[in-house]
């Protein structure tokens, strides 16, 4: 009987488990940016044309997870929320792109190369 319980509630705790790992994106990736990254400047910044072309890498690569106007989904977070529109710096941006977030199933983009990282960044951040 014991046995049972034990089993029961050990299946219990990795449902729990398996629940909590499928939860929203909360922004655990902010604090892993060192500081210097987290200061970058975005080359790009404001720029008609990087916004441009950013929006077309945005559409081949990310949009798939993202969804078209980067709204997200029930299991990608949404690019037009406070917390990459205000809260994240060009920066931070950069740096997760550059790295990846790959635990939580946002994977990096260094294969695009720098220029094309910032100018999707200069296209994310045109959203607000
Ligand atoms: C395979 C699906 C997938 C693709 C493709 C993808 N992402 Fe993500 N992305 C995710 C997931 C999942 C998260 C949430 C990670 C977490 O829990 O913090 C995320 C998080 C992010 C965040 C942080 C959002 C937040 O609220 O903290 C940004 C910014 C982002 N992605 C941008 C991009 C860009 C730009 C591209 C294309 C170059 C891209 N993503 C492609 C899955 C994806």
């Amino acid at each position: 009987m014991t046995f049972l319980l034990k089993r029961l509630a050990a299946i219990t705790l990795l449902s729990a488990c398996a629940i909590f790992a499928r939860a929203e994106a909360d922004g655990a990736w902010l604090n892993k940016v060192p500081a210097k990254e987290h200061d970058k400047a975005n080359p790009y910044r404001n720029q008609a044309e990087a916004q441009i072309a950013g929006g077309r890498i945005f559409a081949e690569h990310c949009a798939q997870c993202h969804g078209k106007q980067a709204q997200g989904d029930k299991k990608h977070p949404s690019l037009h929320s406070d917390r990459v529109q205000q809260q994240a710096t060009e920066g931070d941006l950069h740096w997760l792109l550059v790295n990846g977030y790959m635990s939580r199933g946002m994977p990096s983009w260094s294969k695009l190369g720098n220029p094309q990282i910032w100018q999707v960044i200069t296209y994310i951040k045109s959203l607000h």
